[in-house]
């Protein structure tokens, strides 16, 4: 996608070929800037620290990781090492796991000194798929966006939690893949941002990346959308995954099942977009066994923000002595579910749907 107008992956081999560059989450909107990572160690940081996060991305980067690790040590104790340390880097999403496994898998049974250029064609091939991913994400779940302008006659609303983006994947993203395609295609379309508290994904990085593409879209409190639903103001709400269980259960930023329930009640489609990369096989009860991560408390007692002088200042909104919590996901059911938007078409949210699309898995 693009960034006033050039065309950006949210990661990429850097020139010299022996290093990546990244976009610093943490910066934006505020600043961009393109840090070098060269070493296990940094892409670890990037990616418990959120300078890249957004299940597929952070599968890509921690693809790359594994490259950058066996760089250093090509040996069978620290390839190990490397994968569990990448694994554990954040809980959730499962792209993550799949990715550095594939990577393992791809250079296990070399030899030593072949393992690294292996590791790293790999790493490449992960993120090319997920582009082209994506793109078919786009393409599939932009029908849904045709039928309601011309059911219609006029701008689609559509409403997005967290940011499933091009910056939460390598590019055109998830949730807003359809959404590109329909700007694209010239249909009217608008977006209701959903701020997405604690990290503020939605108003730092969804309404930067909309903006910056030059989508129409309003960023809202996070308390705002079962309001529009109630008065007719929302056609459609679009979000991403991190992970999705065989039976159809959705793991997602923390709010995202408030905003299934409330889609419900007003008999609102809500719909979720995914790469068949975030479907665990393994898993039949999402609220059960998903594990759920647990981010730090100043999360939620902090907010970070440009200050009227220009400078960006992080500022306490809780009392000191209130301790806080901060579970990062929740799990909607899968009864909550409209549908999924894959790669390989639309389906039902229920096993009987992704296996359909995808064959069976033990
Ligand atoms: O904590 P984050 O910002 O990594 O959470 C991201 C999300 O919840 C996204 O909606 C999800 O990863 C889908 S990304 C295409």
């Amino acid at each position: 996608m693009k960034i006033d107008g050039t065309p950006y992956r949210s990661v990429w081999l850097d020139t010299d070929g022996g290093a990546i560059r990244i976009i610093d989450q943490t910066r934006l909107p505020w600043a961009l800037e393109f840090p070098r990572l060269t070493t296990l160690a940094e892409v670890v940081h990037a990616i418990r620290t959120m300078q890249v996060r957004g299940a597929p991305l952070i599968g890509a980067v921690a693809a790359y990781g594994l490259w950058l690790a066996l760089c250093a040590d090509a040996g069978d104790d620290a390839l190990a090492r490397a994968m569990e340390t990448l694994q554990a880097a954040r809980p959730t999403a499962v792209n993550l796991a799949w990715a550095v496994r594939r990577v393992g898998d791809a250079v296990a049974g070399l030899a030593a000194r072949d393992r690294a250029p292996a590791a790293k064609r790999e790493a490449m091939r992960i993120a090319d798929e997920d582009v082209a991913q994506c793109r078919a994400i786009g393409e599939h779940g932009v029908s849904l966006i045709e039928d309601l302008a011309r059911a219609k006659a006029g701008v689609v609303n559509i409403l997005t939690h967290c940011n499933a983006g091009w910056l939460a994947t390598v590019d055109w993203g998830t949730a807003l893949a359809p959404i590109y395609c329909a700007h694209e295609r010239g249909l009217a379309v608008h977006v209701w941002v959903d701020e997405t508290r604690p990290r503020n994904q939605g108003a730092a990085l969804t309404a930067w990346e909309l903006a910056r593409h030059g989508v129409p879209h309003t960023v809202i409190a996070d308390n705002a959308g079962g309001h529009l639903m109630q008065h007719g103001q929302v056609d459609l709400v679009i979000v991403g995954t991190d992970r999705v269980t065989r039976t159809g259960d959705v793991a997602n930023k923390i709010g995202t099942y408030l905003k299934a329930l409330a889609a419900r009640d007003n008999q609102v489609p809500f719909w979720v977009a995914l790469p068949s990369t975030t479907i665990d096989w393994g898993l039949r009860d999402g609220v059960a066994e998903i594990p759920i991560e647990e981010r730090a408390a100043s999360e939620v007692t902090t907010m970070t923000g440009r200050a009227m002088d220009g400078t960006v200042a992080t500022i306490r909104i809780v009392p000191r002595d209130s301790p806080a919590a901060n579970p990062a996901f929740d799990v909607t059911p899968a009864r909550l579910v409209s549908g999924f938007i894959t790669e390989r078409g639309c389906c039902a949210a229920s096993e009987a749907g992704l296996t359909g699309l995808f064959g069976g898995h033990d």
